[in-house]
């Protein structure tokens, strides 16, 4: 069975993702490191689209990539349990951790190894269909200092929850809040509008989805010492926006910064 998802952004966030890990690891092969790559959703291996059948999905991709050990986490037992025996036949005798299960548990499991004091750096791929990563998750991945990330931030599915008016559900914003770590981007997001009546005085008018987009990376910046200000907006064919693919470094020395920053945003002004 082949997942249906996706659409011609699928691919562009594949092989941006691809081009990096080909970046990162050539950059870091002759240093004293191990590598890790995770992948917090994993899928089953394979991706169906309607315009391209059968399509290699993140976690195989990076298997061409020299890493010394991978973690595939998924929640779906049935897709989880696809990938492992096509990665078995794509990559026998690798370093593979499979975890089943949600992805903001299985990370905060995970990252509580202390990856930077043992020497390990690696790549973690943030793929979610919708809203699922908290931001919690996020704030302990920025923690490790051991870590790039490259997160499809849910652009479509947060602006559903923004109506343009405001009038936002109790239910929905405690959602956003889980999503953005705060509940402040409701004065960020919102404001009154330009023209108001003597009776409009509660009237409020939601920035446009450019605004949305730079907050997104605003907040990104309150927890990692390094984003990207190029992040990539991947759009379905009718051309509305679907994802803001950004980039995070959770490392804090400057060098490492430059170096990881230099490679995504040349792969970020390169591949849209
Ligand atoms: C967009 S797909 C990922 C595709 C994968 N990156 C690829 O290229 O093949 C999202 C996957 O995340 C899984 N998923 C959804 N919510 C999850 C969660 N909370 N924790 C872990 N996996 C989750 C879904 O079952 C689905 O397989």
């Amino acid at each position: 069975m082949t997942q249906r998802f996706g659409g011609q952004w699928t691919l562009i966030k594949l092989e941006m993702l691809q081009s990096y890990l080909s970046f990162y690891t050539t950059a870091l092969k002759n240093q004293n490191f191990s590598l890790c790559y995770i992948d917090a959703f994993a899928g089953s291996g394979n991706v169906d689209l309607k315009t391209e059948h059968n399509v290699t999905g993140s976690a195989l991709r990076a298997l061409d990539h020299p890493f010394d050990r991978y973690i595939f986490i998924e929640q779906d037992e049935s897709y989880l349990s696809e990938l492992s025996s096509k990665v078995l036949k794509r990559a026998p005798g690798k370093c593979i951790d499979f975890i089943s299960g949600d992805c903001n548990d299985s990370l905060r499991k995970v990252l509580s190894y202390k990856w930077y004091a043992n020497h390990w750096r690696g790549v973690i791929f943030l793929d979610p269909y919708a809203m699922d990563l908290k931001w919690e998750t996020l704030a302990s991945i920025a923690k490790t200092q051991a870590f790039d990330v490259w997160y499809l931030f849910p652009l479509s599915a947060l602006i559903r929850c923004l109506p343009r008016e405001g009038r936002i559900p109790a239910s929905w914003k405690e959602k956003i809040d889980g999503l953005l770590g705060t509940d402040e981007w409701q004065n960020e997001l919102y404001h009154a509008p330009a023209q108001l009546s003597l009776f409009d005085d509660d009237r409020v008018e939601r920035v446009e989805v450019e605004g949305v987009e730079a907050y997104v990376i605003k907040r990104l910046r309150t927890i990692f010492p390094g984003v990207s200000a190029n992040p990539a907006v991947l759009r379905q064919s009718k051309n509305a926006p679907m994802f803001l693919l950004c980039f995070a470094i959770s490392n804090s020395n400057p060098r490492a910064i430059q170096l990881s920053l230099n490679g995504a945003d040349h792969i970020l002004k390169h591949k849209t």
